[in-house]
């Protein structure tokens, strides 16, 4: 297999082990490329690359612009709050203009779950999902599961924690399924508001009490508290929540020597994680912004069908 069979990439669920590999195996060709004088390589050079962003990024739209450019494509951004959308313009006509002007890839982040999959049934362009409500976000999903690779070179037997407001995670939600398509055994943690039992249908284990499972973790994801998307006080105070489910000095302490500590960010310091562990080694933060770029080129070249890769080191080092 050398390409994705696909137009788009809306999911982690409808993704097979054998393309999340091939996605891992290129963002690993494309990582290398950072290494050198010159980071680019003609691989979407006359294509056009569109971000439409419904929803604030700074990490996931700023790495699909830098991937889109280190392929050699044109791009567009889109932001919504200077754009036509302000003034009532639907999504599908917004959409319809921007494939006149012949965009070929629309990356979207959208409020509304699904939004990314009703788009890609009614446009020619390829639609990749950048985070669809508490839907998904395949792409996030894949650099952190590329991410663990690096440091354990498989996810077979590790067991996995996610930790903090699973409830309103589009990332928990795509992280699980990824993880535990690669052989990952996940066990979910937090507040029992915020870790529904539904959670079970995927097969993962779920605790209240992050203490009692600390040990036993090769990978902690910290989740964001995410105050924007909680209608209602779902635990008592932040301070409560830090004392429970923090990641502080004094728990880092309890973890296995090799942990692997990751978060999506944007990070809450002081809330989810403590200032004083943002600088551990063991926490892989860079690590994972780095990776998304890669990750990211490896879709847009896979989406495109792919292309020999000895063809395009020939290229990019001419
Ligand atoms: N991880 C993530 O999706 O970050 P942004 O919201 O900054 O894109």
């Amino acid at each position: 297999m050398s390409s994705l069979k696909r137009k788009d990439l809306l999911d982690i669920q409808s993704l097979s082990l054998e393309e999340i590999n091939l996605i891992c195996k290129s963002a690993r060709y494309f990582k290398d490329i950072f290494t050198r004088s010159v980071k680019s390589v003609p691989v979407l050079r006359g294509k056009t690359v569109c971000t439409l962003f419904y929803e604030p990024s700074t990490r996931t739209r700023i790495s699909f612009e830098l991937a889109a450019k280190r392929l050699s494509a044109d791009m567009i951004n889109v932001s919504v709050s200077t754009s036509s959308v302000v003034k009532g313009e639907s999504l599908i006509d917004t959409v319809h203009t921007l494939e006149a002007m012949k965009a070929d890839y629309i990356v979207m982040r959208h409020a509304a779950s699904l939004a990314p999959h009703f788009l890609s049934k009614n446009i020619k362009a390829s639609v990749i999902n950048a985070g669809d409500g508490f839907h998904a976000h395949p792409t996030q999903a894949l650099l952190d599961a590329y991410s663990i690779l690096e440091r354990k070179s498989s996810l077979e037997g590790l067991r996995i924690g996610i930790v903090g407001d699973i409830r309103h995670s589009r990332v928990a939600r795509s992280d699980i399924e990824v993880f535990k398509k690669l052989g990952a055994k996940v066990v979910l943690c937090g507040p029992p508001t915020l870790v529904p039992d539904e959670f079970k249908i995927y097969g993962v284990d779920i605790t209240y009490n992050l203490d009692e499972v600390l040990p036993d973790l090769d990978v902690i994801n910290m989740l964001r508290i995410q105050k924007e998307r909680q209608k209602g006080s779902l635990f008592p105070s932040l301070r409560e929540y830090h004392r429970l489910f923090a990641l502080t000095e004094d728990r880092m302490a309890r973890c296995k020597p090799d942990v692997i500590l990751m978060h999506p960010g944007p990070i809450n310091r002081g809330i989810e994680v403590d200032n004083s562990v943002v600088e551990s080694p063991n926490i892989i933060m860079n690590e994972q912004v780095t990776n998304g770029v890669a990750v990211r080129m490896a879709i847009f070249y896979l989406l495109a069908g792919g292309a020999p890769l000895e063809e395009m080191k020939e290229e990019s080092a001419g």
